[in-house]
């Protein structure tokens, strides 16, 4: 089955007691048991350990990403957390990109790192630079492509490689592109991160995270931190993630191809100073973009010509965009990420990384492109 037809059905089947098309929401905290004997014989005991409509889900994710199971969360945050907690002891080390959602570098340092675990911020882009900070002791690598808010790609393949020389997982935050676009197990990698809440979603209706797995203990790993931190999704999450899913490459190509415009409207504009889009031939990465992704995504970033004050005004004058925190929906969104999504992220880091004070997030939508073209000029119009 293709991609198209795999996002609709799998995971999913009419409901064995009504004929439902829809996996109902089961509502339900506890499941009564057959007897003492044939305990668990239908599968579930406590919505915390296990819920069917989360099932659905977690078997549709493990379909369309390719691995044999998924594991799905509260949010992408408490994902990455159960990654972490699953993979990691007091005295291991980790190799996190250098660029990633500002969330995980707070996490990471100002939680994980309390018990006992060192991160090593890597440039992951860049495959020397991860081999020359593995340590003894290093146990994960975790890199996030595109990254958050720059589009820096890693190289999926040549940095699984390194992991599985040295016997470790590789876990890819795939947020950004969906296994649409990208499948990182398919180029080597153990483990695959989402923020559901983004495009899976794609409605900007709920807050979800999920990890697929290649192996079955890492599954199992993964599952064992979900019941024992109480982090699972919602039945009312998962069942609307069920439902985003079953559009995500008809949303993927359309936003994408609004955001190939757009990138390309920024370009010939006299007030943007620079424009990054993965799919413009003058992104740094373009090569690997095409190599290792089948598409190029709806995330944009520029800076305008005039500084922060500029991109303030630009930002305060967009009307159809919304000034906003979230990616990934139907909905065009502007994020400014030093003062919003990366705000945890120290000066020093986000300058080295190249998040600058300038610069401007853009999430594209599935709104026409000439209107979104629009507003934004009225807005460069206007700086
Ligand atoms: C790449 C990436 N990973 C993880 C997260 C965290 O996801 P959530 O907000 O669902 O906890 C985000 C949120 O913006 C993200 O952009």
């Amino acid at each position: 089955m293709r991609f198209s037809t795999k996002q609709i059905h799998a995971g999913v089947q009419p409901d064995p007691a009504t004929g439902a098309i829809l996996t109902p929401i089961y509502q339900s905290t506890t499941y009564v048991q057959d007897s003492v004997d044939r305990y668990l014989a239908k599968g579930y005991s406590y919505s915390r350990t296990a819920n069917p409509t989360v099932r659905a889900l977690e078997k549709k994710l493990a379909t369309l990403e390719g691995g044999v199971d998924a594991t799905c969360f509260s949010s992408g945050m408490a994902a990455i957390h159960a990654v972490l907690l699953a993979f990691l002891k007091a005295g291991d080390h980790a190799i996190v990109s250098d660029v990633a959602y500002g969330g995980t570098y707070r996490l990471c340092t100002k939680i994980v790192a309390r018990f006992g675990v060192t991160f090593t911020f890597a440039d992951t882009s860049n495959p020397d630079d991860v081999r020359r900070h593995l340590r003894d002791e290093t146990r994960l690598i975790l890199t996030e492509t595109p990254a958050n808010p720059t589009l820096k790609l890693t190289d999926i393949a040549a940095i699984s490689d390194i992991a599985r020389e040295r016997g470790i997982p590789h876990a890819v935050d795939n947020t950004f592109l969906t296994p649409y676009y990208q499948r990182p197990l398919e180029l080597g990698a153990d483990l695959v991160i989402h923020s559901t809440t983004k495009y899976l979603d794609g409605h900007n209706a709920t807050i979800g995270g999920a990890v697929v797995s290649r192996t079955p203990e890492q599954d199992e790993a993964l599952r064992f931190v979900q019941n024992a931190t109480g982090t699972i999704m919602s039945p009312q999450v998962a069942w609307l993630t069920l439902q985003g899913c079953k559009t995500l490459s008809v949303r993927m190509e359309r936003q994408s191809a609004n955001a190939m415009a757009i990138a390309e409207f920024l370009q010939s504009h006299p007030k943007v100073e620079r424009v990054c889009y993965p799919g413009l031939p003058s992104f740094p990465q373009h090569e690997l973009a095409r190599r290792q992704a089948t598409g190029f995504g709806a995330m944009v970033w520029f800076e305008v010509k005039g500084g922060v004050a500029a991109g303030k005004k630009l930002m305060d004058s967009v009307k159809l965009w919304s000034l906003a925190e979230n990616l990934g929906s139907v909905e065009s969104l502007v994020t400014h990420p030093v003062t919003m999504t990366h705000a945890d992220v120290d000066e020093a880091e986000r300058k080295r990384v190249g998040i600058t004070d300038g610069l401007v997030r853009l999430s594209v939508g599935m709104e026409d492109v000439d209107d979104l073209i629009a507003d934004l000029k009225q807005a460069l119009d206007a700086v």
